[in-house]
């Protein structure tokens, strides 16, 4: 078996949150290290961690800090504390599904503890699970995708939906290695990924250490590469799936949906179980809007004229029509989705 990228992005340590500073890479692979609630919330604000499945195990992470350095005696006033730094989770970043689900799934768990102590137990405990699970999760997702690339294709993605933005293995990219790890020739080409550079930084970063053959490309190259053959299908990852089927994902991802169908190329979102919401249809979605700098600068390093107004929308919406079909770590959902989504998801 290929000897894959094995490091934990996010881990619970001893009571503690680990995880990688993804600010700093691919120049520095270095760790931070949390003990308070506000500081994962900041670490997610500011993309120290990022990915959907990684942000939803890292809040969960930081609401067990709440927990575990409570001073309550009594669970009613656990409780209170807990609400208190789960809201402040909860508005750090609005569009990944996968962070409420962290959030509620600690909630539940300390809710339903009769004592303090067992609540604290019973959160620390459920963390470690997510952290597990998400790996196991993930490779089940790659099983389930892998069949789709064929021996010698070339796969384009878009963002970082590799292990940096899981706890590790990756989603679209889980289904890269899975592919690899059958025995086959895979290629996969990486749009930079403006304005955060995900692309060029963090999937670069993690298939070059694995020696997965890949190119970098700008964004701006994607359709001709598509018109000139160069793309078998697309696989992304996902930050959100509503329940009538329409995938939100990193800025770039819907106009790779639109060219993929123009050349007739399979578009494929990679996605776990928790990145589905089943509640929302995509009208009740918020897209993420972040900073101006991150677009007037690259890299802190102005580009642009002073003054000029800016649009940075982080996600755009896919809708169903333009998916060939979603991989999940049940089976792959094909049309019609929403029926689909339901009878596998709920
Ligand atoms: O802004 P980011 O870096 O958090 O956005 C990440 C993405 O859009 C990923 O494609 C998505 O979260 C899926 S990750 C498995």
């Amino acid at each position: 078996m290929a000897n894959f990228f094995t490091i934990r992005t996010v881990t619970w340590e001893k009571g503690r949150v680990k995880m990688i500073d993804q600010t700093a890479l691919p120049v520095k692979l270095t760790y931070v290290r949390y003990t308070r609630p506000e500081q994962v919330a900041g670490a997610i604000r500011t993309m120290v961690v990022r990915g959907a499945p990684a942000i939803g195990v890292a809040a969960a992470m930081g609401l067990a800090l709440a927990a575990v350095s409570s001073k309550a005696t009594r669970t009613v006033d656990l409780m209170k504390e807990m609400e208190a730094s789960a809201s402040l989770l909860r508005g750090t970043r609005p569009t990944a599904v996968n962070l409420f689900w962290g959030i509620d799934r600690v909630m539940k768990k300390a809710a339903s503890a009769p004592s303090v102590r067992e609540a604290k137990h019973a959160v620390s405990a459920e963390v470690k699970a997510m952290e597990d699970e998400d790996v196991e999760v993930n490779r089940r997702l790659g099983r389930e995708g892998a069949g789709l690339i064929g021996n010698g294709d070339t796969v384009l993605t878009q963002c970082n939906a590799g292990a940096l933005a899981t706890v590790g293995y990756g989603t679209a990219l889980g289904v890269v290695r899975a592919a690899v790890e059958q025995g086959k020739l895979v290629k996969v080409l990486v749009p930079e990924t403006r304005p955060a550079l995900q692309g060029a930084r963090l999937t670069a970063f993690e298939l070059v250490r694995d020696k997965i053959a890949c190119t970098l490309i700008s964004d701006t190259a994607v359709g001709h590469m598509m018109s000139q053959g160069r793309v078998d299908c697309v696989i992304v990852g996902a930050d959100r799936i509503t329940r009538d089927g329409y995938v939100f994902n990193k800025i770039g991802t819907y106009q790779e949906a639109v060219l993929a169908s123009r050349h007739g190329i399979p578009f494929y979102p990679a996605a776990p179980h928790s990145t589905f919401d089943l509640d929302r249809a995509h009208d009740g979605v918020t897209i993420e809007e972040r900073g101006a700098e991150e677009v007037v600068e690259i890299r802190g390093r102005r580009v642009a004229p002073r003054g000029i107004p800016v649009a940075n929308p982080a996600f755009d919406m896919t809708p169903p029509e333009l998916v060939t079909a979603m991989i999940t770590d049940r089976g792959l959902i094909r049309s019609p989705f929403s029926e689909n989504i339901s009878r596998l998801i709920a």
